[in-house]
């Protein structure tokens, strides 16, 4: 086996659970089925240049007090399958903003979101976890980690959070062993027993994209995976998505605000006004 090995998950993963609105009338789509008891079902591929993840005017206003501050204004997104596509744009531009929509962490005031065709904004809360935990990995701006606990267990994290005791228990060896094989492949397999909290920052984000991987995700959303770095240590993590992406076609929705890293996506989008412009 490969040390990720994505592509297997690639063609069995089905994706998340419940129907669309809170019915229990499974949502099929081309490559998964939404079932409303929340079990996968089978899938097939989605063929590379395949739309993965879209939105259709999604809008988000925040309420600060009586100010309403409108962020995005009708954003149209799209990311093909097996690429990376950045998405740049001016501080408070809502970058992170629909980042979070897409990953289903908030909710638009208006639009649609679809992943492989099917749409999922509108999924009741636990289709919206099984979603995050199975098919999403998620970077986020300020890593999260948690720093007490070591590198491993924070790349484990996700593995306890989404099974039962009994099941993680049942696969602890096999997880343990995957996670040490994620930590080798982004660089740092010497560094498993340390707590995070005593790592770098540029470790801190290797740690970050390790977590985000375990689950084998399906696509992977990254904010600002190089903007608390140095240009040395950016460049790295960058040549590390991209290796991810070239290797084990992995796709990605990466915020920066960093042009020189975006050149290196395959696609490039920009929020301007509240609203997504091709570069
Ligand atoms: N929870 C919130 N409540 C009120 N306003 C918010 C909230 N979250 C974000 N905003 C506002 O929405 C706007 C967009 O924020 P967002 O974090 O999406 O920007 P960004 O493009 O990611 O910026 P940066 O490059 O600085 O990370 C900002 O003006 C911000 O102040
Ligand atoms: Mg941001």
């Amino acid at each position: 086996m490969s040390k990720l090995d994505t592509s297997s998950k690639t063609e069995n993963r089905s994706a998340p659970s419940v129907g669309s609105n809170g019915s229990a009338e499974p949502l099929r789509g081309p490559h998964f089925t939404i079932s409303p008891s929340g079990s996968p079902a089978p899938r097939t591929d989605v063929s590379p240049g395949e739309i993965l993840l879209s939105t259709k005017g999604l809008v988000k206003s925040y309420r600060k007090g009586q100010v309403i501050i409108p962020v995005l204004r009708g954003v149209d997104f799209a990311a093909e399958q097996h690429k990376i596509t950045s998405i740049i744009g001016q501080s408070g531009s809502g970058k992170s903003t629909l980042l979070h929509l897409m990953g289903t962490l908030d909710a638009p005031d208006a639009g649609e979101i679809y992943f492989e065709g099917n749409r999922i904004d509108n999924l009741p809360s636990k289709g919206r976890d099984t979603l995050r935990n199975q098919y999403f990995g998620m970077i986020f701006q300020f890593y999260h980690l948690l720093p007490e606990l070591t590198t491993l267990e924070n790349v484990l994290l996700p593995m306890m959070i989404g099974n039962s005791v009994f099941k993680y228990w049942g696969s602890r060896r096999r997880l343990k062993r995957e996670a040490t094989e994620l930590l080798d492949v982004v660089g740092l397999s010497h560094r498993l027993k340390h707590r995070t909290r005593e790592l770098s920052g540029g470790e801190m984000q290797r740690v970050a994209i390790a977590r985000a991987l375990i689950t084998k995700p399906r696509i992977l959303l990254a904010d600002e995976p190089t903007g608390n770095l140095d240009e040395q240590t950016g460049a790295q993590i960058m040549e590390l998505l991209r290796s991810l992406n070239d290797e084990y076609k992995l796709t990605i929705v990466m915020v920066t605000h960093d042009t020189t890293i975006a050149k290196q996506s395959d696609r490039v989008v920009q929020l301007v006004e509240g609203q997504v412009q091709d570069v």
